[in-house]
């Protein structure tokens, strides 16, 4: 109605989930090491410090290249999701999902990115799991990068970095295509692209002489690769919608003293980069002449410019779980977000990991993205990272309740505003391994998991009230908050 503020009808409803932080199974039926795997759990670092958590080091490369450790590497355990995706797709069902949104590990297909023919134990593995979410008419929306490249192609290539990388990817995504035409349609080339530059090692396999030069080549190459696929799946599969993925980080100026305002701008205009040269097909001007004036040369092929023009996406996925402020004063206290460090904010609470909560700023987000670009939004991640406690069996989550239900009213403000939102996708539906600090007790889920930081416990699987509380929003439409 145009008074009453509504979700559209066919709004798709969802959760999210990464395969690296999921499957577990990293060296079962073929699959190959990713540099997910060689991620060690840092117990005795700061939360607070994504950047040490994330650092690797040669040994790390080398117990994941040799299959040793398995201890230390929580990725590689996941939650089991790869032997229990039937229960926990049924539980997904009972929440009544409409959309599903998972990774596709390159590992389980190609083992080492370059290997003469695909894994069918992988490919198979997959095919089974889309079927699956098909009979309970959940969409599966699939991203083709997030976080596990093969770690052979970062030890041979210095991943994305070298351009063979861009043919292994784009033969990876085509065998994709063919393989899962008639079950997916909706897929996301990479995970949080601009992560590159913040995390070079888990978005591109970069490791060595992490000049700012061979990020910026590296991330050309995902642009490229992207753009081809993109064309790809357009070709393969009729209807296919491709989105890019961007991590919104939305950005306050500490103060309306013009040098915040000024530091502010630069901040965001740098976040929407990423998405510019996907939604728009090229480099924006202003980025241009910022990697000239650092003297950034990207090495360029005749034609990737066309392609990029050419190869645009269908719609724009993000994923938004804080607000991050910025001041020119060098004393300002400052407090960490996803992956990154901004100034504090003093209007907003922040969760344990210091990420601040900002409903408001998903509705700017929201009117932001959809003003610039004028395409189809799909928020992709949305959540809250907390310590769950187990009482009697059940988990009383009233926070992430109040969480959702505040991000939930702004998404509604949003679409009454004329936002075209797609879907939402929360992460992680069930209690998975945090991506940044490599804990569970980071919890995102509707779905309890028991274990532990160690990798302790069950693997039960515990419904919160969160469960019951999203249950009821999704068979609503959103009506009832
Ligand atoms: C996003 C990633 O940046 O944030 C996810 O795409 C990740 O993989 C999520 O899990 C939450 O971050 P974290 O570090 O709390 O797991």
């Amino acid at each position: 109605s145009t008074h009453n503020p509504v979700f559209p009808g066919n709004f798709l409803w969802g959760a999210a989930i990464a395969a690296n932080q999921a499957e577990g199974a990293w060296n079962v039926d073929g699959k190959g090491p990713s540099v997910a795997d060689a991620v060690q759990a840092k117990p005795k670092l700061s939360v607070k410090d994504y950047a040490g958590h994330m650092a690797i080091s040669d040994q790390n490369v080398a117990d994941a290249l040799n299959g040793l450790k398995d201890i230390d590497y929580p990725k590689r355990r996941g939650i089991d999701f790869y032997h229990r995706y039937k229960g926990d797709l049924a539980l997904f069902a009972e929440m009544g999902i409409k959309a599903l949104r998972v990774s596709i590990a390159w590992t389980r297909i190609f083992p080492t990115g370059e290997d003469a023919s695909p894994n069918e134990a992988g490919l198979k593995f997959y095919a089974d799991l889309f079927t699956e979410m098909r009979k309970y008419n959940i969409e599966p929306l699939v991203t083709l990068s997030h976080y596990e490249m093969p770690l052979v192609l970062s030890e041979k290539y210095n991943g994305w970095v070298h351009r063979n990388v861009v043919d292994a990817f784009v033969r990876f995504s085509n065998v994709c295509f063919d393989r899962y035409k008639d079950l997916v349609r909706y897929w996301l080339t990479f995970n949080e692209i601009d992560s590159i530059i913040r995390h070079p090692f888990t978005t591109a396999g970069i490791r060595e002489e992490k000049s700012a030069e061979d990020i910026y080549q590296a991330l050309h190459h995902q642009f490229v690769a992207s753009a081809m696929v993109t064309r790809d799946c357009h070709q393969k599969i009729p209807g296919s919608q491709v989105g890019c993925m961007l991590t919104k980080l939305t950005t306050y100026p500490r103060t309306c003293h013009p040098g915040d305002v000024e530091a502010t701008l630069k901040k965001n205009l740098e976040n929407y980069f990423y998405a510019d040269v996907q939604v728009k097909g090229y480099y924006p001007p202003l980025i241009k002449r910022d990697l000239e004036l650092r003297g950034i040369n990207i090495e360029m092929q005749p034609n990737d410019l066309a392609i990029m023009r050419q190869h645009t996406v269908d719609f724009v996925s993000f994923s938004y779980y804080m607000s991050m402020t910025e001041s020119v004063q060098p004393d300002a206290e400052r407090t960490p977000g996803n992956t990154v460090l901004g100034v504090k904010n003093p209007y907003l609470p922040a969760s344990e990991w210091g990420w601040q909560v900002d409903p408001v700023g998903l509705k700017i987000s929201l009117l932001e993205l959809y003003d610039r670009y004028q395409k189809p939004l799909f928020i992709v991640e949305n959540g809250m990272g907390a310590k769950d406690v187990v009482v009697d069996g059940k988990i009383h989550d009233e926070y992430r309740i109040d969480y959702f239900r505040s991000h939930f009213e702004q998404m509604l403000a949003a679409v009454h505003e004329g936002v075209d939102l797609l879907g939402y996708t929360s992460w992680g539906t069930i209690d998975i391994i945090s991506a940044g600090t490599s804990q569970m007790s980071k919890r995102y889920g509707f779905i309890y998991v028991d274990q532990d930081d160690e990798g302790n416990g069950t693997l039960e699987r515990l419904r919160k009230d969160s469960f019951y509380w999203y249950k009821k929003v999704i068979a609503t439409n959103g009506a009832d908050l």
